[in-house]
């Protein structure tokens, strides 16, 4: 998606019940991961299954600028011909990310321990973003960093470490883009890099690093964290890659089948790692009828296919210990629970702050704008809901494709449309939302 692409609004108006079976496109993080350890591996990767949409797209392009080959051989099906690891040749221009901080962040590591320089640049989203969080444990291990504005903003160049140090790094933010950076540099590195999080977060790169021969050592850390440690310089093979349904993707359905009264909607093949699940433990603690009907083991992921039915929910208190499990999923909890009956209060979404945009705020306004009352107290998001909502009002997504998907499934039951003012950024990660929502009786015109 280019910054300059011409805006595309879009409306939601209520259209009675959802009904269907679908499956959502393929997890966005996975997908990311595949790419990057396909190239960073010696040989063939097939991928089956890649999301096929922006965000992807240019981390692909990305590999192949730094050496690797990447084709595609079918309908999400991807064949990456790697470099090995301290192998990306130096790019001749600017690596560009588009809207994606996973793709750019992963790709800093990983670029971090090797002997070539690259500029990292993207969006005017991307370029608002904080990277020190990731510069700073990438320069401990011998990496220089060059960034153009405080607080480490796009355009960032990084030179490579020639002889890249193994660390231990406690990350003072819980974010698996951290982590993952870290053990991506520590590939090169010799010797042992250990990442400590003091809360656990997605754990697609320890998995998929395993999967492709890395050795790792998981162990607890205090209530809620891990320590992660990584023996370097191993020889990453190639290996097949399957990627489940993306259970950050599959929340819109999700819960547009949950609000809009006398819907049925199945939800085929939904990852459940229980590092990414926190939105379904909540949607069930506010009354959410969400069955399971089948489950099975997908490419080393449990999956499940689930039906959810139009249900009546409750205000809930969200712990701030369930964030990391769910940090993409509040803008379209918020939206459930102003259907909810009573007060939800999400806590601890400080990290909110710093993604495609400022989700806490771009969240509460685009309640706000649609006659919910919703506040911002400290890093909390309260939520009065009163089983209903107005509607009515035009959402500003600010290039965020959460937001645009969020305010649309609103729109399918307030009782005025909801419109957005750009959907263009949903293609980043989940092209097809606009069918796939009409093919189930969503009114989005
Ligand atoms: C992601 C990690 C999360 C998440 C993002 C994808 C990943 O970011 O918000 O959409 O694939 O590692 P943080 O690591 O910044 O929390």
């Amino acid at each position: 998606m280019s910054h300059s692409a011409p805006a595309l609004p879009l409306t939601a108006r209520r259209a009675g019940a959802l009904t269907g079976r679908v499956r959502v496109p393929g997890d966005k993080s996975i997908s990311q991961r595949s790419l990057i350890l396909g190239a960073m591996a010696v040989g063939e990767t097939k991928i089956m299954g890649l999301l096929e949409g922006e965000d992807v797209f240019n981390t692909g392009k990305v590999m192949q600028a730094l050496g690797a080959s990447v084709e595609r051989i079918g309908e999400g099906a991807w064949r990456v011909l790697g470099v090995g690891v301290g192998g990306f040749a130096q790019p001749s221009a600017p690596l560009y990310f588009g809207n994606s901080g996973t793709g750019c962040r992963l790709v800093m590591g990983a670029v971090a321990g090797c002997p070539i320089q690259a500029v990292f640049d993207g969006d005017a989203s991307l370029r608002t973003r904080p990277m020190r969080r990731i510069l700073d444990p990438l320069e401990l291990m011998g990496a220089r960093t060059s960034d153009g504005a405080e607080g480490g903003r796009l355009p960032v160049t990084v030179h490579g470490a020639v002889d890249p140090m193994p660390i231990e790094y406690e990350s003072p933010v819980p974010s698996a883009q951290v982590k993952s950076a870290v053990l991506l540099a520590g590939l090169a590195a010799p010797g042992a890099t250990t990442v400590i999080e003091n809360e656990a977060t997605r754990d697609h790169t320890e998995k998929m690093l395993a999967h492709f021969g890395a050795k790792l050592k998981i162990s607890a850390h205090g209530d809620h964290g891990r320590r992660i440690t990584l023996e370097g310089q191993p020889e990453l093979e190639a290996a097949p890659v399957t990627v489940p349904a993306d259970p950050s993707s599959a929340a819109f359905p999700m819960v547009a089948a949950l609000i809009a009264p006398g819907s049925e909607v199945i939800l085929d093949g939904v990852m459940t790692n229980p590092l990414r699940a926190g939105l379904l433990t909540c949607l069930r603690e506010m009354g959410a009828s969400i069955e399971v009907l089948a489950s099975r083991n997908e490419g080393g992921e449990d999956v499940a296919d689930l039906r959810v039915r139009a249900s009546a929910l409750k205000g809930i208190d969200v712990p701030a210990a369930r964030a990391p499990s769910m940090i993409d999923e509040y803008p379209i909890l918020a939206v459930a629970a102003s259907f909810a009956e009573g007060v939800t209060r999400m806590r601890g979404l400080k990290e909110l702050r710093v993604k495609e945009s400022d989700r806490l705020a771009g969240t509460a306004e685009m309640l706000r704008v649609n006659g919910v009352a919703v506040e911002i107290e400290g890093d909390d998001l309260i939520v009065h809901g009163k089983g209903r909502a107005a509607g009515g009002g035009l959402v500003a997504t600010h290039m965020d494709h959460r937001i645009a998907m969020a305010a649309l499934v609103f729109g399918v039951a307030t009782e005025q449309p909801v419109r957005v003012d750009d959907m263009g950024f949903i293609a980043t990660s989940f092209p097809g939302f606009v069918d796939m929502m009409r093919s189930l009786g969503a009114d989005l015109s």
